[in-house]
């Protein structure tokens, strides 16, 4: 693994969360490309963050109404999540981050990949309040993430939504 990484990851949450601002600001700079800008996000938070089996986004497909699967670190995932369906769908539907402490506890959980315990899914909603998809992070650890977690994850997206914001 890249050094650079190896030595972000070490850090305690606070300082983990404030580099990782600061590099994503660096790495989204300049490109207003949802697609393009997602695609290196899920490759920073998945190679700086410990403890993770999937990094992704699920983007709301305005045709079908249902969440798809977007750029992502992991293995292969499953493609379509109903609105309201899953963990995904339940902080897209209520518009707010989501931490499950143990996946197969969550009525409806949907097990992309059975090495995840727990999960945490960020809503990403426009200024004016359309929603555009979910950030979504599985672990194979039970309790991988707290408020501190949720918190960081979402000055991530409001660093992505900055980034983009000219385009939509
Ligand atoms: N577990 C998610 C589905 C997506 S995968 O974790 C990549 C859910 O319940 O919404």
């Amino acid at each position: 693994m890249h050094a650079l990484n190896d030595d972000v990851r070490s850090r305690a949450k606070p300082a983990l969360y404030d580099e990782l601002e600061s590099s994503l600001r660096g790495l989204l700079a300049g490109e207003p490309n949802l697609i393009a800008c997602a695609a290196n996000m899920s490759s920073l938070l998945y190679w700086s963050l410990p403890d993770l089996n999937w990094v992704g986004f699920y983007l709301l497909d305005e045709a079908s109404g249902d969440l798809l699967v977007g750029p992502f670190q992991g293995k292969p995932a499953c493609v379509r999540i109903p609105l309201e369906k899953g963990v995904c769908g339940a902080a897209a539907a209520q518009r707010r981050t989501l931490v499950v402490q143990d996946v197969h506890a969550f009525p409806g959980h949907i097990a992309c990949d059975s090495a995840s315990n727990s999960e945490a899914v960020v809503p990403i909603v426009l200024a004016d309040g359309r929603l555009l998809g979910v950030l979504d992070l599985d672990s194979p650890l039970l309790n991988r993430f707290d408020e501190q977690d949720a918190r960081g994850l979402e000055r991530l997206v409001a660093v992505l939504l900055t980034a983009i914001a000219a385009t939509k």
